[in-house]
């Protein structure tokens, strides 16, 4: 017979192992005991929004995209993954673009974000939503505002000099031209599931070369 001495409450070890397989939690701990030490955290904190400041009062583990879209209603920037690895949530912080999934709000303070929202002047769309507008640049359209954002950013990083994965000269010497494949290496980090990827090469080509900005 199972002794019952060296559990809680006088569980068998079965009993005591198979609730923690079961419900990832002891049974029978208590639940001080069962939970994370510290617990939540809220912060106040004004984050700038496409040009407006926001007071949120928030758990200091709230992602910026979970701040954007549960938060602000600014659901233009999408899920994809949540974990780095779509592109669907890139925004910009300070011009250049991130991953809003990677990045916590509270850090954004005293940052000026943009969103796909905030491109436009009023009914006056930015030049690269017209490019993806005019070349076809999206199907189903859930991966556009993050293609859009990081096109905008791909064209700040290339007239900087910033080199990419296929640039020749890595030292930099001025602008970059932005051949076909330099903007499929820059847009590497946007996944398109709808394979719009030729029509959103072209887009961001007819923006680079002038025909759209
Ligand atoms: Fe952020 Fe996929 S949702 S990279
Ligand atoms: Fe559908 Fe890109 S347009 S995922």
């Amino acid at each position: 017979m199972e002794k019952k001495d060296n559990f809680p409450e006088g569980l068998t070890r079965r009993e005591f192992v198979e609730a923690v397989v079961v419900t990832g939690v002891a049974a029978g701990l208590p639940a001080s005991a069962a939970e994370p030490s510290g617990g939540a955290q809220t912060a106040a904190y004004a984050l700038n929004i496409n040009g407006q400041d926001h007071h949120l009062t928030l758990d200091t583990r709230t992602t910026l995209l979970d701040a954007l879209r549960e938060h602000l209603n600014l659901t233009g920037s999408k899920k994809g993954c949540d974990h780095g690895q779509c592109g669907a949530c890139t925004v910009l912080a300070n011009g250049r673009r991130i991953n809003s999934c990677l990045s916590l709000a509270v850090v954004h303070q005293g940052d000026h974000i943009v969103t796909i929202e905030g491109l436009s002047q009023g009914d006056d769309l930015h030049p690269m939503q017209t490019a993806f507008l005019e070349h076809d640049g999206f199907q189903c359209g859930y991966c556009t505002p993050g293609q859009i954002c990081s096109a905008v950013a791909l064209l700040d990083e290339a007239r900087a000099g910033a080199p990419s994965a296929v640039t020749a000269q890595l030292r930099s010497v001025g602008p970059v031209q932005l051949n076909d494949d330099e903007i499929r290496e820059r847009m590497s980090g946007n996944i398109c599931r709808c394979g719009a990827y030729p029509n959103i090469v072209a887009a961001v080509r007819a923006v680079s070369q002038g025909r759209r900005s």
